[in-house]
């Protein structure tokens, strides 16, 4: 069975819902976050700042080219993941690719309070952070789009997934 795959902004909610999902389908939770913390052994923001944003996307390539399409969990990939390198489509090939979509005001509201711990946003003032969040969402959604479903990322959204989950997903 393939893995479920979710994929959204920072701060849609893609690592709360994932292991909400996981533990309701009785399957391993993975967020390729965390993948390549264990891996590199530093924060994501660390890494940012001492190898690159461009090292990072390939380190992301390295796990969505590597992933077993045959192995059924739920996968967290980070924001920008699906953005680079034809990754969207190769997510799409290996997995049930899920959108998890959430409104501007809404991903203000929560990176505003967890800033710290995301390089790209790390730091910026009240209107950056909201200009920053409208310009990359209009440059990112036509990558997210091309999931097989979008879900809003409200609190209904994991008994959402599971009802429009094909049977054959369902464990
Ligand atoms: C990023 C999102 C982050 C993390 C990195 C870059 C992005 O993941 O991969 O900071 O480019 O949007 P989350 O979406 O889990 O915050």
């Amino acid at each position: 069975m393939r893995p479920i795959i979710l994929v959204g902004f920072m701060g849609s909610g893609k690592t709360t819902v994932g292991k909400e999902l996981a533990s309701v389908l009785g399957c391993p939770f993975t967020d390729t976050d965390q993948v390549i913390e264990n891996s590199e052994g530093v924060p994501v923001s660390q890494i940012f700042a001492e190898k690159g944003e461009n090292y990072f996307r390939e380190l992301e390539k390295d796990i969505v080219e590597n992933l077993d399409d045959t192995h059924f969990e739920v996968i967290a990939v980070g924001g920008g993941l699906p953005c680079y390198n034809g990754l969207m489509d190769v997510l799409n090939k290996k997995g049930f690719t899920v959108y998890l979509k959430a409104d501007e005001e809404l991903l203000f509201e929560r990176l505003w309070h967890e800033m710290e711990e995301r390089p790209l946003i790390e730091g910026m003032g009240e209107h950056e952070l909201k200009a920053f969040i409208s310009r990359k969402l209009m440059e990112r959604e036509p990558y997210y789009q091309q999931a097989l479903i979008t879900i809003l990322s409200t609190e209904s959204t994991v008994s959402d997934i599971i009802r429009q989950l094909p049977p054959h997903q369902k464990n």
